[in-house]
């Protein structure tokens, strides 16, 4: 006879209502290089020690950036959530096709929730945070209920809106409540690069120097690729006290530096003009570069002949960079350029079609190459319905730079994934959608943004979320009123909201009505697909796959990503329609024949008792379907 409880009962509610749990799958990461440092399931630290000899730094002064706050900020990534992200298709563009995802939400708590199902799937980061000027606002994380904090923050939650403000430099906590803000987000973004992904990372001078210490910490310091500076204003501001500030950083960090590389960026056409064919080689058009170099070179101080008899040597305190030999197979292949006449100093010619296919991005970005804050801004207002000048937000980025770091970190033949958590107004999207347009590329955008209030209210938008959506949609009304079969735009959106799964918080004074209420495990108010999306969620499936339904003895089925998971979350099945319903879903299961194990959930308070229950257990058993589960 099966026990029911083992099979079914396994994992219930309470951990069934939070995310990932990050520490779990950190131990279960160490257990499997150091099995050994393991004993009845606990972490021995001393054999630890032991395992990893000299790396272990004993010092009581360590090299880092250290604030108050940094040991909670590093507990709080481990921290999984108590929310989910319910699904709002009607507010969605092309919701059954499209791949993209809008999630509106405190980017903490989001980056919690994505952790199973985008885990190392991410190809390319890129956020810009608030730059901790003074004046932006900065979100009011509370580490014991954060969620609670977001609900009551959105108004979903208590009498009226949290009241927020600026952090100010009056505030005593100035940088420390920046870093304690970004420090868990950079931790959790993390986990989700792939191990050849890429993140970038925009700032100004306020927090540069913070921001560098935590990265270097985060994502390691051999993973650092680069500082790219943008001119983002092309005139400069002469009311400014000290200097005009015409530039931003983008600091550029690799998951794994030595597996990483950066796309090569189409050659321009003033590059392309560069090289030319003076002497009609049949190799074509090439530029021609120094023979010559400083450092020193024993075999490059020969000298050498040109065509008119002229003698020549690398000249003082130089040294040629092939050695004779070289040279003279160089020469003989007529790779050696004299000069129209023959008789100047010799040079080497670069033929464009043995040149690398594009590019080496760099690190300086003009603005008449990627746009500027002007050029954002009407960008955005082309895209908006906007009355309110105001709301034009003054961090917002220009679609040019945003298509510039795409083309570096992602390719157009690859179906990447790219992830912006503070979205703003949304230019990510924007960037992605005119990019794969342009270049026939698949990338699929995740964004993320809070409903933060707009300085003034819209008739279109009462929050930059709001703003961000409707620039989004008029983007793909734009580019589908051009393309009328364009297909593959369009995005999912997503809130976050408290678990559909009601945490187990007896009333100490009245256990037996509680437990009572308990029977029922799912939040009222929440509709079958709100389960289902938090069902992936738990699962760690792609919030994108497809989800079909049938009809079965007047249940609906659900089967999530070709039968990775079964749901059936009617609120009663009666003993008769047992069989029935567990023989439609055997069948199906076999029809899609899933690659991995395949998982199966019902309502816990649809079965009438346990003997019903374990009879849907023990037929599914016998079928292969192991894992059944209730809610
Ligand atoms: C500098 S702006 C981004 C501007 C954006 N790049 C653009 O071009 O429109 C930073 C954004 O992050 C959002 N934000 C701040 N804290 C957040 C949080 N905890 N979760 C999600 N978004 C947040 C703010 O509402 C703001 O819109």
């Amino acid at each position: 006879m099966l026990n029911y409880r083992d099979h079914i009962m396994d994992k219930m509610t309470e951990q069934d209502g939070a995310s990932l749990n990050v520490v779990g799958e950190n131990i279960q990461a160490l257990k499997i290089i150091f099995p050994e440092a393991f004993t009845e399931d606990k972490l021995d630290f001393d054999v630890l020690r032991q395992l990893l000899g000299d790396a272990v730094d004993e010092s009581e002064e360590k090299y880092g950036l250290n604030w108050h706050g940094k040991k909670k900020a590093r507990q709080i990534a481990l921290t999984p959530s108590t929310g989910t992200l319910r699904p709002c298709p009607e507010e969605s563009v092309d919701w059954d096709t499209t791949q993209n995802l809008f999630i509106e939400g405190d980017n903490l708590e989001v980056l919690k929730l994505l952790q199973k199902s985008y885990a190392n799937k991410v190809k390319m980061i890129y956020i810009d945070p608030p730059y901790n000027t003074g004046k932006e606002f900065i979100y009011p994380d509370k580490y014991q209920d954060n969620l609670d904090t977001y609900l009551r923050y959105t108004g979903q939650k208590g009498e009226e809106g949290f009241k927020t403000s600026s952090n100010t430099e009056s505030s005593g906590r100035y940088h420390t409540n920046w870093l304690n803000m970004m420090y868990p987000r950079l931790k959790l973004a993390r986990n989700l690069l792939k191990s050849d992904g890429v993140i970038f990372i925009s700032i100004d001078d306020n927090e540069m120097n913070n921001l560098r210490k935590i990265t270097d910490e985060i994502f390691g310091i051999e993973n650092f690729v680069a500082t790219i500076i943008w001119q983002k204003v092309f005139s400069p501001k002469n009311t400014a006290k000290y200097f005009s500030e015409d530039h931003d950083y983008i600091l550029v960090y690799s998951k794994q530096k030595e597996i990483w590389e950066p796309q090569l960026l189409p050659r321009s056409e003033e590059a392309k003009d560069r090289y030319t064919n003076p002497d009609n080689d049949p190799r074509g058009p090439w530029s021609s570069s120094d023979l010559t170099a400083r450092n020193y070179y024993g075999d490059g101080q020969y000298e050498v002949t040109g065509p008119t008899g002229k003698i020549f040597g690398p000249g003082k305190g130089r040294y040629w960079r092939q050695n004779f030999n070289s040279f003279k197979e160089l020469d003989k292949d007529n790779r050696i350029w004299w000069g129209k006449d023959g008789g100047n100093m010799p040079r080497l010619k670069r033929f464009l079609s043995e040149v690398k296919d594009g590019v080496v991005p760099q690190t300086l970005l003009l603005h008449t190459v990627v746009g500027n804050t002007q050029e954002a801004k009407k960008e955005l207002l082309e895209f908006s319905e906007f009355e309110e000048t105001e709301n034009v937000l003054n961090s917002v980025k220009p679609t040019r730079l945003l298509r510039h770091l795409l083309k570096i970190g992602t390719s157009p033949k690859n179906e990447n994934i790219v992830l912006d958590f503070f979205a703003g107004s949304g230019p990510m999207a924007h960037a992605v959608m005119l990019q794969n347009f342009d270049d026939g590329g698949n990338r699929k955008f995740i964004l993320v943004q809070l409903p933060e209030k707009l300085p003034k209210e819209e008739a279109s938008a009462k929050t930059i979320a709001d703003l961000a959506k409707s620039r989004i949609r008029n983007v793909i009304k734009k580019i589908y009123g051009k393309n009328p079969g364009k297909s593959g735009l369009g995005f999912k959106l997503f809130k976050l909201d408290s678990s559909n799964i009601r945490a187990w918080n007896p009333d100490r004074n009245d256990l037996e009505g509680t437990l009572y209420e308990h029977t029922e495990h799912l939040a009222p108010n929440r509709s079958e697909e709100d389960v289902l999306y938090e069902l992936l969620l738990k699962r760690g499936v792609d919030l994108t796959v497809p989800i079909e339904s049938k009809e079965m003895t007047g249940k609906t089925v659900y089967s999530i990503g070709y039968g990775v998971l079964f749901a059936c979350l009617d609120s009663t099945i009666s003993r008769d329609e047992i069989e029935y319903l567990a023989q439609g879903i055997v069948a199906w299961h076999k029809d899609l024949a899933p690659a991995s194990d395949t998982q199966v959930v019902f309502r816990d308070s649809a079965f009438i008792d346990d003997v019903a229950k374990t009879n849907m257990t023990a037929i599914l058993e016998q079928n292969g379907i192991k894992h059944v589960r209730s809610l």
